[in-house]
């Protein structure tokens, strides 16, 4: 081939490979536009890892939208408000086409503020249309098209068939806590007992139960939501103001506990509403559903089951040791099965309750009791279903014989043990040959 014929074959080839090329994207339904993001109309989504998102130009912050079915169709979007510093606030409300529109918020302060300056709050946004509508925004101003920080609304359409029967809602974890065996053993609890999801608002743990929780989210029963709290505010690690200070209750779990069953309103029948300690445990029942079948036939309209929280203080070990198993020694954190003995009732003090409910009957919740909700509430008996809960004594001057022996965790251990055991092996936590 000389150099004149060489370039005319390379030209020919290039014809040819352009002309096939074109015909390809031609005949497929290639498209370039496909591709490209319509950038000029699309509203920046406030980022799914940052749960909580500034309204600006004010102290406030916005966490999630939601409509409200049982009220009309209205958004409703979970807020933390700065209590002595509520100016007008307005909601701008979108539908995909971007058509926007702005009305005046009814900014509803939950009423258990505890002392708190920021406190959990629904904005109300009622207005034309919103049944369409995708995204919104909180603003201080009515007539704002520079704010660009959308929340998207959540459960648009209500269905009557759930993923999930049982979701379990932990409200906060934060500080170094690295108390991995009774998180393992509590988990493992849960699924004997029928729980399919559990969701946990994270800002921050210890590097052993990290491990953990990742292989919870990756066997997919848990749901890590990021809870940078500390970040915006300084978190209370307490509950009362006037004795832990702080900016907002205990980490934001009020905010958490109102996010969690909107969040799960149309995808799990019933939500629990306890700590990452507790065990809502049936003591007549061998599993939740098959209480919560009794229950809800016994108290068809109820939405709200409250169940009495007893403590079993890590303090006292039953005798036989049994449970004390070598396999676990490395493994920090408290061994529950170890922990049989019970409280007593005092007779003067309350027994705080947390929570079984059906969300769509839910408005408001605090921790011990909702503060609005459809169809009321009961109080299970103690012989029905109690909450097990492992942790320091209330009364640590009682000895063994003025405790109650308590050992409902051990007719589960034939399945409990070799779990956990699995558990503890998947997270790199324990070695299968030691
Ligand atoms: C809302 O959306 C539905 C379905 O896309 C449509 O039929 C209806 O006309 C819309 N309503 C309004 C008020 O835009
Ligand atoms: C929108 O932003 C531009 C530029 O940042 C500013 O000049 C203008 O005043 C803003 N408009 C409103 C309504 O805030
Ligand atoms: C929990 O949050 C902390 C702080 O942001 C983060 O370092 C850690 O990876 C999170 N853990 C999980 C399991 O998501
Ligand atoms: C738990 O795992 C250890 C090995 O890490 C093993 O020796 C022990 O037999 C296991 N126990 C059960 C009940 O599965």
């Amino acid at each position: 081939m000389d150099k004149s014929t060489f370039k005319k074959f390379i030209a020919l080839s290039c014809t040819i490979t352009i002309i096939f090329t074109l015909i390809l994207a031609y005949t497929s339904d290639f498209s370039l536009s496909k591709y490209m993001i319509p950038f000029y109309n699309v509203p920046k989504m406030a980022d799914a890892l940052n749960s909580i998102t500034p309204i600006k130009d004010s102290e406030h912050f916005m966490v999630s939208a939601f409509i409200d079915h049982r009220l009309d169709g209205v958004i409703r979007v979970i807020s933390i408000i700065k209590r002595n510093n509520l100016q007008p606030l307005y909601c701008v409300y979108c539908n995909t086409e971007n058509d926007c529109k702005t009305v005046q918020a009814d900014v509803q302060i939950h009423s258990d503020n505890f002392g708190f300056p920021f406190h959990v709050s629904d904005v109300i946004c009622k207005g034309k249309h919103m049944e369409n509508s995708t995204h919104v925004l909180i603003s201080t101003k009515d007539s704002d098209n520079n704010n660009t920080e959308y929340l998207p609304i959540k459960n648009r359409v209500s269905t009557n068939t759930f993923k999930f029967d049982f979701t379990i809602c932990i409200s906060s974890l934060f500080g170094k806590y690295n108390n991995v065996l009774q998180f393992a053993q509590t988990m493992e609890m849960y699924k004997l007992l029928g729980v399919q999801h559990v969701v946990i608002y994270n800002t921050s743990c210890g590097p052993d139960l990290e491990k953990l929780l990742k292989h919870y989210e990756t066997e997919g029963i848990l749901e890590i939501v990021s809870w940078p709290i500390d970040k915006f505010l300084n978190p209370s690690p307490g509950w009362n103001f006037q004795e832990h200070k702080g900016d907002i209750h205990y980490y934001g779990q009020l905010v958490t506990l109102n996010e969690c069953i909107y969040r799960h309103m149309y995808q799990s029948r019933y939500v629990l509403l306890n700590d990452i300690d507790e065990i809502i445990m049936p003591y007549k029942h061998t599993n939740l559903l098959s209480l919560m079948k009794d229950l809800q036939s016994a108290h068809p309209s109820v939405g709200v089951f409250r169940i009495e929280n007893h403590i079993f203080p890590k303090t006292q070990f039953e005798d036989s040791g049994k449970f004390k198993r070598a396999e676990w020694n490395n493994i920090p954190g408290v061994n529950i099965m170890e922990h049989i003995y019970r409280e007593p009732d005092r007779k003067y003090v309350y027994n705080p309750a947390k929570m079984i409910v059906n969300p769509r009957k839910v408005q408001q919740t605090s921790v011990h009791s909702t503060l609005k909700e459809f169809g009321g509430s009961y109080n299970v008996p103690f012989d029905v279903c109690r909450i097990v809960h492992v942790r320091d004594p209330l009364q640590g001057h009682l000895t063994k014989d003025q405790l109650f022996v308590d050992k409902r965790l051990w007719d589960f251990e034939q399945e409990l043990i070799p779990n956990v055991n699995q558990t503890l092996i998947f997270s790199g936590l324990l070695r299968p040959w030691s």
